[in-house]
């Protein structure tokens, strides 16, 4: 196939929602439809059960399953599909924020009867300010739950997004009968009183035919009248280029148990959603269409073996040609490097490939040379944007427990934080190292895998702190120094040396940006 054949039938997205919205379930249904797994109950979920703060063996099983699903891939009519795990656990926020920077979409799932939950909000704000295109799967319409105008709103409201509905539920929970698919003007049924079964679609290109009340009864086909008018009245039609700019986002109902609207959902995604799209590097905007390879690592995962420690870093695609057994530029460290066993992901299986192309992930053993967001090229010097570090909530200093460990210690945190489990600041006054988390369980599983992997021993120390700026000198040199000064106690450098503020409140934050107003004191690592 022609290499903008290639390009035109990838889409690479990640599915976000809150924890339990239906997630895996519906990557599931959507594996089925593309043949790639055969049976329900097959992709495990990522989910860390509750509890698990103190069970490592369930740390262990999480970080296996998530190297099985990072990257779930299936041809589905033609089209190449790449799913990008992001897990729904609050602690891993992180690593989901950083998958978000290779997908070129995402697929929302909100759950009918609770509504928009707090991790979708915060997801989904990430994925706004980059406009990234969203779709939104209204789940669990099998169950009681909120009005669909409501959910709309709420959608609209805490999200931020403009919708257009391109399917409608016809009742729900217990009256619950199917769905109107608006964009393809068809009717779905379920049959049966178990709701498992489910009518092949009715083409209904205009609903005030009396065929439907016969089909669903007066009552309910009057009602859907009334609500695909009101749609209509309220709504923006769906226009594709405002979706892609991230200005409008379509939204189907279903429920992804019983399969039903998934399919619907698929089919519309493959038509309407992004192949890769261009990315924006310090230098220049690259073009996937570029015959030339570029790619940046966004995730990198620890061979869970001690034996062996060499790792996979997770490379998107973006230009060209990706090929086994050729030498590519590493530009952060300017060496050449060549890949004889790169991965490619299927859906639940890894096999090595010749050729990958731009809107697929590679998987490359690395035996410590990456870190996230590092650039691989042809030989232009190209540094892609956009994985910057944000400020953590926890903070504790790192002691070494065990003296004659010290080296396996500083190399443990050192691969640790290259792989993005947390973040290390070292204090400018004394050397001492603090490190930063999203969430409390970072920090044991730091401990347990440092023990484990590296054979060191660390204890931690509260520190009260309630995020870190990154520090940006300004004009003013002297009132720099002054901050400087005044502030030693408090500065620390990161693991790129680039300057940081430790702030014990917001407050202190105001104060100091109020008394030196030329520092600027930064929330995320990238801001130049
Ligand atoms: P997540 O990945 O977003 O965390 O959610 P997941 O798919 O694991 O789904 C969470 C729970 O919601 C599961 O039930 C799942 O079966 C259920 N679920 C998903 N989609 C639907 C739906 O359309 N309708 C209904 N009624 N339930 C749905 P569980 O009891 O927590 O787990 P399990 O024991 O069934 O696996």
């Amino acid at each position: 196939m022609a290499f903008l054949d290639e390009i035109r039938r990838r889409r690479t997205f990640g599915i976000i929602s809150h924890p339990d919205a239906g997630k895996t379930t519906l990557t599931e249904k959507l594996l089925l439809f593309g043949g790639a797994i055969s049976e329900a109950g097959a992709v495990k979920s990522n989910k860390v059960k509750k509890g698990a703060t103190s069970d490592f063996m369930e740390i262990e099983r999480q970080r296996g399953i998530s190297v099985a699903t990072s990257v779930l891939a299936f041809n589905y009519k033609n089209r190449k599909i790449n799913i990008l795990d992001t897990p729904g656990h609050k602690d891993f926020a992180e690593d989901t924020f950083r998958t978000l920077t290779a997908v070129d979409s995402v697929i929302v799932v909100i759950d009918v009867a609770k509504g928009v939950e707090p991790q979708t909000e915060k997801l989904v704000e990430v994925c706004r300010m980059r406009k990234i295109p969203m779709i939104v799967f209204i789940n669990k319409l099998d169950r009681e739950g909120k009005d669909a105008f409501d959910l709309l709103d709420e959608v609209e409201q805490k999200l931020g997004l403009t919708t257009t509905p391109l399917s409608f539920p016809i009742g729900m929970g217990y009256d619950f009968q199917g769905i109107y698919n608006i964009w393809e003007k068809k009717i779905n049924l379920f049959s049966g009183d178990s709701k498992q079964k489910i009518t092949k679609g009715v083409e209904f290109t205009d609903i005030s035919v009396p065929e439907l009340d016969e089909m669903i009864g007066k009552k309910a086909a009057d009602t859907l009248r009334e609500e695909i008018e009101m749609v209509e009245e309220i709504y923006p039609d769906f226009d594709r280029e405002e979706y892609i700019k991230g200005d409008l986002q379509p939204v189907f109902f279903g429920s992804a148990l019983n399969n039903f609207g998934v399919k619907e959902l698929l089919d519309c995604f493959i038509e309407i959603a992004p192949d890769p799209q261009p990315k924006q590097s310090e230098e220049r905007l690259v073009d996937a269409k570029e015959d030339k390879m570029t790619g940046f690592v966004f995730k990198i995962h620890a061979n869970m073996d001690p034996k062996h420690r060499d790792r996979l870093a997770f490379v998107k695609i973006v230009s060209g040609t990706f090929k086994r057994n050729v030498p590519y530029l590493h530009v952060r460290n300017g060496k050449k490097m060549k890949f004889s066993s790169p991965n490619a992901f299927f859906a639940e299986k890894k096999e090595i490939i010749e050729e990958s192309y731009p809107g697929d992930i590679v998987g490359l053993h690395d035996t410590g040379n990456f870190k996230i967001g590092d650039t691989l090229t042809e030989g232009e010097i190209v540094n892609f944007k956009g994985i910057p570090s944000f400020s953590p909530e926890h903070f504790r200093y790192v002691n070494n427990a065990d003296p004659l460990k010290a080296k396996q210690l500083y190399k443990g945190l050192d691969q640790l934080m290259d792989e993005g489990v947390a973040q290390l600041f070292t204090l400018e006054l004394n050397g001492r190292k603090v490190i930063g988390t999203v969430g409390a369980l970072q920090y044991e599983v730091i401990q347990y895998r440092l023990e484990h992997e590296y054979g060191a021993k660390c204890t931690y120390e509260n520190l009260n702190m309630h995020k870190v700026c990154w520090v940006e000198e300004g004009e003013n040199k002297e009132e720099f120094k002054e901050f400087k000064r005044v502030k030693q106690r408090y500065l620390a450098k990161d693991k790129q040396g680039q300057l940081v503020f430790l702030a014990d409140s917001a407050f202190t934050i105001q104060m100091t940006q109020d008394k030196y107003p030329s520092v600027k004191l930064h929330f995320t690592s990238e801001f130049k």
